[in-house]
């Protein structure tokens, strides 16, 4: 079965490696790529994606999306962790190519209106231009077969703030938008993205059997992997992004949990991803709010290997 993805993104090295999983899949069909502010700003962010559809010879629209949070202030980005360039300062040369003219949320109305049911929607960014194809269409929810994301952290700790994922923590009120919305969403969050760490020896992997598109992951993350070995006794990297693109053709690697959740906002859980499991509390606020499905558990070796087959073909 073929799954038709839009995918919105901010790359940044592990976006850059999902997009090429998702790129390198025979039963997936990418729509288009719709960037949003997050890792790096949102013309970087765009500039990146038409890149790497460039390294792999696809043309599909890329779309230029969101700049800053629903509220507050311009994001301070994530160069510390992704390089300058959002691909670990390699120095790749940018593609020539210009984006799409519509903006990423009306890219995503304009599919989701074009093929009814039929589309999942894949963001591994901030939620921007989620939130804002929701208000451009608020029949959005029953045009989309599923929304599944990278971002939150369920039961275990965030990474921006003791609470917060930075995903989610980037843009609060567009993410309590798109959680509240009538839609089957699925959240893929730290819970199972830190409990699978890769070790310079994948990089290698991705390299010798994709010297091109696995070249290029293993190149960029070397920054990203100093980033996150930084307190560790080995080199360690996490694959944050790939985690719902897995799921959409291996879903038995996967545990999920179903709950009731909230996003917060108030300034110190800002960002915070809560969930209520089912007989947990009889609070009107947590029983009303949206369920979703949370995925708590991964076989860790099988997704290795399904990434590396992947880049393999
Ligand atoms: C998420 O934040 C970004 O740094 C990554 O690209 C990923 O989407 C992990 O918290
Ligand atoms: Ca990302």
């Amino acid at each position: 079965m073929s799954h038709k993805i839009i995918l919105d993104t901010d790359p940044g090295i592990d976006d850059a490696m999902a997009i090429f999983f998702a790129f390198q899949h025979p039963e997936i069909d990418v729509l288009g790529l719709t960037t949003v502010f997050g890792n790096v700003p949102v013309d970087m962010a765009a500039k990146n994606a038409i890149t790497l559809c460039d390294l792999a010879k696809q043309s599909i629209p890329v779309c230029k999306g969101v700049a800053r949070p629903w509220v507050g202030p311009e994001s301070t980005y994530a160069h510390f962790v992704h390089g300058d360039d959002g691909f670990g300062n390699i120095d790749y040369p940018a593609a020539k190519g210009e984006p799409d003219p519509r903006s990423s949320a009306q890219f995503i109305v304009d599919m989701a209106r074009q093929y009814p049911g039929e589309i999942t929607l894949v963001a591994i960014g901030p939620l921007g231009n989620l939130a804002l194809a929701l208000r451009l269409e608020p029949d959005l929810p029953k045009l989309i077969k599923g929304v599944s994301i990278m971002g939150g952290a369920a039961f275990v700790g965030g990474n921006v703030t003791p609470v917060a994922e930075a995903n989610i923590w980037n843009d609060a009120y567009a993410a309590e938008i798109v959680f509240a919305a009538d839609w089957e969403l699925t959240m893929f969050g730290l819970d199972v993205t830190y409990a699978c760490p890769f070790s310079p020896d994948f990089l290698t992997q991705l390299k010798s059997v994709n010297p091109s598109l696995g070249g290029f992951v293993h190149d960029a993350a070397q920054f990203y992997t100093q980033f996150y070995s930084q307190n560790e006794e080995q080199d360690v990297c996490y694959f944050h992004d790939a985690m719902p693109l897995a799921h959409l053709i291996e879903p038995s690697l996967f545990e999920l949990k179903t709950g009731h959740a909230r996003v917060s906002t108030d300034p110190l859980n800002q960002g915070q991803t809560s969930i209520a499991l089912p007989n947990t509390t009889a609070s009107p606020d947590w029983l009303e709010a949206q369920t979703i499905k949370v995925a708590t558990k991964v076989n860790n070796q099988q997704l290795t290997q399904l990434y590396i087959d992947t880049y393999a073909l």
